[in-house]
């Protein structure tokens, strides 16, 4: 089958998220709130697996991480303290014309004739306006679209009839001066503070304004004395978070990509300076070392070594969750692209189908966030590391992932269109939802073969029963077996049970309390043991 054009897919999938219930527009029945995302029945259960899946290679595979569930509104000194009310801005431009926004860096460059106006005047109602306006239009196209603009313009400065004052022309190449949208001049670039406000209190003052926090890394910092004193934890050791995070994104896009509301999964893993690993043990293993391997943490590893090894960690998990990885690209951040605190930092892009852009970000932040943090309010944050006898503030890795993107990304690494038989056997189109087991959100789904058949019925709900108290079980026993199996394919069930009567022994005893067990994906059907199911089927979601 021909693979679909990208924004063809994106479509496709976009729909799919709505029909099946993975994702819903926020707000929909009052138009919908832009930024904004719901997940539904399937979505959130996607949802809840991804972050079940990190929580646990975090937390319960490892016994140096630790984790915290901090509050989303904080004390807005921390905000000082992390650099965000000064510069977690994007530069963003205004439409002239229409007010329309947008990110300075998002606006396509064009090439065309650009028509300047000095300003316009209103004889008849002896109104002027000397604000200076220009519009780009395509090389060759007529001058009356671009004249047809300003005069809009001028009109929304109260001119009912302008006559438009010192017309010039000028050939343009490569503007981003200009919406792409009607050719409208867009202001000069301005820093937009991403930080959603509110106040705290009953009184909307300068005094209680505070901000939703826009990453959940900060309240790991300022807690990392408490996480140190309660949780017999030594560096190098982790805090891990995941929770939600609020950015007002200039142009929220790509479905739900760029959003304004989305959830983060952090983790800073606190490592000694490197000065403090030259004295313990005489040298620091370096990267540019002749092959050294980030397999298993050493006493000897440097910042380089650690950045390195939650890399690899991190890929591996993506892999492990069913991202190929010939859909993930390792890019390392050039020197003139780092934020001014950050060593070293290595993005994990994904192929999404509107192009590849970044799953997750790991940087070697050095030590400055505790150390605005101890600057800023004061308290000691310098750990006593027994084994090294040193007193230090400790530096740190950052990975942090977005939830959201990656559930875009499993989604769009699961669509799949193939053929598959119907009930007489023909083939026919089918869309398939691939997820791999681990994170699907229905394990498994069971299927009485009629539904008009009390003891086919009572087996199938035996079955279920069985099952549920160990993973997600969806029962259906409406309509044409071949629909059941494909609504189940388009929910990405892995797995699907049938009970018919082989289960019931009416074929011989050989196949009493036996099921056929569907695949998703080869769609292979074997007959299984009812008293097996659970231990296979766990090895299989696991
Ligand atoms: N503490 C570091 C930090 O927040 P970031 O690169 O700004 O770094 C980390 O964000 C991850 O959070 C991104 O890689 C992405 O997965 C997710 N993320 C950031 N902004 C987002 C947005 N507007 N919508 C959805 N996910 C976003």
């Amino acid at each position: 089958m021909a693979e679909p054009k990208t924004s063809e897919l994106m479509e496709k999938i976009v729909s799919l998220c709505k029909r099946r219930g993975f994702i819903f527009q926020s707000s929909e029945i009052y138009g919908g709130l832009n930024g904004f995302w719901d997940y539904g029945p399937l979505g959130a259960e996607l949802k809840r697996n991804i972050k079940e899946c990190w929580w646990r290679s975090m937390t319960q595979l490892r016994d140096d991480v630790v984790g915290l569930d901090a509050s989303i509104i904080m004390h807005p000194k921390i905000w000082e303290a992390s650099g965000h009310t000064s510069t977690f801005s994007d530069l963003m431009v205004d439409c002239l014309l229409t007010k329309k926004r947008f990110r300075a860096d998002q606006v396509e460059a064009q090439s065309g004739t650009a028509y300047f106006y000095t300003g316009a005047t209103d004889s008849t109602a002896g109104k002027e306006s000397k604000d200076a306006f220009s519009v780009l239009i395509a090389t060759g196209k007529h001058a009356e679209y671009a004249r047809k603009v300003a005069r809009q313009f001028y009109q929304q400065r109260g001119l009912e009839n302008p006559a438009l004052l010192g017309e010039r022309t000028e050939e343009v190449k490569d503007s981003t001066r200009y919406n792409p949208e009607n050719g409208s001049l867009l202001t000069e670039p301005r820093p937009f503070n991403l930080m959603l406000k509110t106040y705290v209190g009953p009184v909307e003052s300068e005094d209680n304004k505070s901000y939703l926090r826009p990453e959940t890394a900060q309240a790991i910092f300022v807690q990392f004395k408490n996480v140190v004193d309660v949780s017999r934890q030594r560096v190098p050791f982790g805090v891990c978070q995941i929770g939600k995070a609020f950015r007002n994104e200039i142009n929220p896009r790509n479905f739900t990509f760029r959003s304004r509301e989305f959830e983060q999964m952090e983790l800073e893993f606190f490592i000694r300076p490197d000065e403090v690993i030259q004295k313990m043990t005489g040298a620091v293993a370096l990267l540019s070392d002749p092959q050294p391997s980030t397999l298993n943490p050493q006493p000897t590893w440097g910042w380089e070594l650690w950045h390195k090894y939650w890399v690899e960690q991190r890929i591996k998990w993506y892999e492990s969750i069913g991202l190929g990885r010939d859909t993930l690209v390792e890019y390392w951040q050039k020197k003139d692209e780092l934020a001014h605190y950050a060593r070293a930092t290595v993005d994990i892009l994904f192929k999404f189908p509107f192009g590849t852009q970044e799953l997750e970000g790991i940087a070697a932040r050095g030590n400055f966030d505790l150390m605005q943090h101890q600057k800023f309010s004061g308290k000691s944050m310098e750990y006593f590391d027994e084994e090294a006898k040193a007193k230090y503030v400790p530096h740190v890795i950052e990975p942090s992932a977005g939830v959201d993107r990656l559930a875009l990304a499993l989604i769009c690494t699961a669509y799949c269109e193939d053929q598959a038989p119907d009930e007489k056997g023909k083939m026919e189109s089918r869309v398939v939802m691939k997820f791999h087991p681990r994170i699907a959100p229905i394990k498994v789904a069971v299927f009485p073969l009629l539904k008009n058949k009390p003891a086919l019925v009572e087996k199938a709900k035996a079955v279920r029963d069985l099952l549920r108290p160990h993973m997600s079980v969806f029962y259906d026993e409406a309509g044409a077996i071949g629909r059941r199996y494909r609504r189940q394919d388009e929910a990405g069930t892995p797995f699907g049970l049938t009970i018919d009567f082989d289960t019931l022994g009416e074929k011989g005893p050989e196949l009493l309390d036996t099921v056929t067990l569907r695949d998703r994906d080869t769609m292979k059907q074997d007959r299984v043991r009812i008293g097996d199911l659970v231990s296979m089927l766990l090895e299989r979601i696991r």
